[in-house]
């Protein structure tokens, strides 16, 4: 995150001492990143954050990938996923690299562990339903189109409410960190006038509730390819105070103030977070294009070195046919793609999109996971076909 925050009880200095009402001193952590040159924050603990009674792997962390076939456009349908879990056991997988997984979750119950990514930062967007995120840095609540960064090594679990809707979300599961983009932001960290979002878009943790207790509680914790249960001997979320720059964030996608122009505005007007080798943008509601002879749909276009995974929230995808609410569409590198065939035509004239998506672009090829092959729409290739066979029977 990029700037301060503090919560509950802390020192006038750090790294002095805080002692608790009987006289015994809280535990300071200190959790940053890159090496101490990263963002941090100081926590203080009623017990010491090290203090773990059992160590063990909990399982082996592996993702399937199908074989190498044809370059080819896929189209997932995601939303024919019936599977239900918890925010994290919950997760089916359904494309990654080294760099980062995508995932949907179906929640339908509160987890009964806590959780933590040893390997990078998480965002977890939602696409139905509401909730709390408890972190160690303090709740969050959740609601429809909100995206929820939780840095590495965040303690949380994810409780839904389902009297208030089943929970659904996309979950992006990276090997490095989540940020605006740089490009957004001044040399302070601020974000500048022409950024689509400013510093009063984001909710930080609302409520930070100190659980002191003893007890037993499972942690596990995702690192190096596996599952760790590391089993607590109190309350993990323990934490009386804190401040700095790294904690748990929502930015929500209604937030996002579309860049709108006279013709076609490129892919990068809807950034909205960048990481190591990817970058995730949002497509909302929006007045098109208005030079008098422009065309709204999008060209074709050839991603030479990214992959391009579109997910669709909600409204009428203005370039895509067959694509549903959950469609996870994955346009590869190599190959050019656009809109389908009549979507050009169909889209001279028009005012506005209601169309929602999520946009994930990945600087090293995909794969896609074993299991989500049971939602695919294994014809997505060559839905562009209708052009050539209009054309052939006019010639
Ligand atoms: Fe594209």
């Amino acid at each position: 995150m990029a700037y301060y925050r503090r919560m509950g009880d802390i020192p006038g200095k750090r790294h002095t001492m805080f002692r608790k009402p009987d006289g015994t001193l809280y535990r300071e952590q200190v959790m940053g990143t890159k090496g101490f040159s990263g963002i941090q924050s100081i926590l203080y603990h009623h017990h010491p954050p090290t203090a773990v009674g059992k160590a063990e792997l909990h399982a082996a962390f592996d993702i399937e990938f199908e074989e190498q076939g044809a370059l080819r456009h896929r189209h997932l349908l995601t939303g024919d996923c019936t599977d239900t879990g918890d925010a994290v056991a919950g997760r089916r997988y359904m494309l990654g690299n080294e760099d980062l997984l995508i995932a949907v979750a179906n929640v339908d119950r509160p987890m009964d562990y806590f959780y933590r990514n040893g390997d990078g930062d998480e965002l977890l967007f939602v696409h139905e339903g509401e909730g709390a995120v408890e972190t160690m840095f303090g709740t969050l609540r959740y609601r429809p189109g909100d995206y929820i960064v939780i840095p590495i090594g965040t303690i949380y679990r994810v409780i839904p409410e389902p009297e208030r809707g089943r929970t659904k979300l996309l979950a992006v599961e990276t090997n490095s960190w989540i940020t605006t983009p740089k490009r957004y932001r001044n040399s302070h960290g601020q974000l500048l006038e022409h950024s689509p979002f400013c510093e009063r878009d984001f909710r930080g943790p609302e409520k930070l509730e100190t659980y002191a207790e003893l007890g037993e509680f499972e942690v596990r914790t995702k690192s190096r390819g596996y599952i760790h249960l590391h089993m607590f001997n109190h309350h993990p979320f323990d934490v009386v105070g804190w401040d700095g720059y790294l904690y748990p964030w929502i930015f929500n996608i209604a937030d996002f103030e579309p860049i709108t122009g006279r013709i076609h505005m490129p892919p990068p007007i809807h950034q909205t977070f960048e990481g190591n080798n990817f970058v995730i943008c949002s497509f909302v509601p929006r007045l098109y294009d208005y030079h008098p002879e422009g065309i709204p749909a999008p060209y074709f276009h050839s991603n030479v070195d990214s992959d391009e995974v579109l997910y669709y929230v909600r409204g009428n995808f203005m370039s895509r046919k067959g694509v549903k609410e959950g469609s996870i569409t994955l346009h590869p590198s190599g190959i050019p793609h656009g809109p389908h065939p009549g979507k050009i035509e169909d889209s001279i004239g028009k005012k506005e999109t209601t169309e929602l998506a999520v946009m994930i672009d990945t600087f090293r090829p995909l794969r896609v996971v074993k299991q989500a092959l049971a939602y695919e729409d294994s014809q997505y290739m060559y839905s562009w076909c209708a052009d050539s066979q209009e054309a052939s029977r006019t010639v």
